[in-house]
């Protein structure tokens, strides 16, 4: 197993520059996914990684080594894509030694390896059928066999669930989470669904246009994006922008969204926010969860607004509530059983203590 470390790494096709200088250190053992809208550059960079991909610029290591002119069978990784291109004539077990057949391992270590990793993917029934008759998921776990059997240094994953149905995803999803607790081997992953970045990794860097947004734990971005694009991106429904003015009120301060809406601002955030109080260029942000019904005990930062709603969408466990403050469509989640009616004026509270205050201009997290 090896950390793996990228430093200033660039890559331009021909003119059309693909990955801007990304600096990354990812951890022995570490699961890290690279998530973000299609084109932003996750796959190159994954490639540069394997070695698929000549560099443009900048280092890949592998453990303390430079691996830049290394050819991509010396670096000791296993990739597993969206298309798994299993060998059809072969069956699930000449499938997963394949790679090791090649190698000249010997025969009994090689039974030995792919028995320990059919175990832990649960598929030592099918080890003797062939691609054709198996199940999507099963194919995808044969896959990711053939890649743990090589027991590499590092395995590289471009969005493997993504030719799956959804049922299967998600359980697919947890399947790889539990592969990965029991083999600690290193792990790059991407995936454009940022839900599966969060589910699945220790931790998720965020790119976006060749450059990376930001990197951290899945509850750091949730909590703490460093720009509007990460808060964006991270959550469903997304969270709501609103345009917004600071103005003083009451001895602190408050966000003031529109003629009817105001929203005090939280004693302790005070200090931070003050100096932006001329500035008329700020977005409001507060997630959908961050928006609920009124309740009998209102806590502190919790300020309570009521405002016709547009849309109800029930969803089961939540029903989402669609209403406007200032020209914005805004999205709340509440109970369903609170009584929530398209048409209808309702009472809600916007929990404070969780909103975000945004420069407009530079998208930063103010
Ligand atoms: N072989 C190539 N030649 C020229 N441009 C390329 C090539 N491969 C990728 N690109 C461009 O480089 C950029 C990054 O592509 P990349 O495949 O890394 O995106 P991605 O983040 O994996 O997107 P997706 O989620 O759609 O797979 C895109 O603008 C793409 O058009
Ligand atoms: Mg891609």
């Amino acid at each position: 197993m090896a950390r793996v470390t990228l430093r200033k790494l660039v890559k331009n096709y021909e003119e059309t520059p693909a990955v801007r200088g990304i600096d990354l250190d990812i951890a022995d053992k570490e699961f890290v996914v690279l998530v973000g809208p299609s084109g932003c550059g996750k796959s190159t960079t994954l490639r540069m990684i394997a070695g698929l991909e000549d560099i443009t610029g900048g280092e890949v290591l592998i453990g303390d080594e430079v691996v830049n002119d290394m050819p991509p069978k010396d670096r000791d990784i296993a990739m597993v894509f969206q298309n798994y291109a299993l060998y059809p004539h072969m069956t699930v077990y000449e499938n997963m030694s394949f790679g090791l057949r090649l190698k000249k391992v010997d025969k009994a270590e090689i039974a030995k390896r792919v028995e320990n990793a059919a175990r832990i993917l649960d598929i030592s029934e099918l080890l003797q059928r062939k691609p054709k008759q198996l199940s999507g998921g099963q194919r995808q776990r044969v896959a990711m066999g053939r890649a743990i059997v090589r027991d590499p240094k590092v395995f590289l994953f471009d969005e493997p669930l993504s030719n799956l149905d959804a049922k299967l995803r998600v359980q697919m999803r947890t399947e790889i989470k539990k592969v990965h607790q029991k083999v600690r081997t290193t792990t790059v992953y991407v995936t454009h669904d940022q839900v599966e970045a969060m589910t699945l990794a220790d931790r998720v860097v965020v790119m976006n246009g060749g450059v990376i947004e930001q990197v951290g734990t899945p509850n750091d971005l949730y909590h703490f994006p460093a720009t509007r694009f990460v808060a964006g991106f991270i959550g469903s429904p997304a969270m709501n922008f609103i345009p917004c003015r600071l103005e003083v009120a009451g001895g602190g301060l408050a966000a003031r969204l529109s003629p009817e809406i105001a929203f005090p601002v939280p004693h302790a955030r005070e200090a931070r926010y003050r100096p932006y109080l001329d500035s008329g260029n700020l977005l409001f942000g507060l997630r959908p969860e961050h928006i609920v019904e009124q309740r009998p005990h209102a806590e502190s930062d919790q300020h309570a607004f009521e405002v016709p709603l547009e849309v109800t969408e029930p969803m089961g466990m939540e029903t989402l509530v669609y209403f406007e403050i200032g020209g914005v469509e805004v999205c709340g989640r509440v109970n369903p059983n609170a009584g929530a009616q398209s048409g209808h004026r309702m009472k809600l509270v916007a929990d404070l203590a969780n909103m975000h205050l945004i420069d407009a201009a530079s998208g930063k997290v103010l």
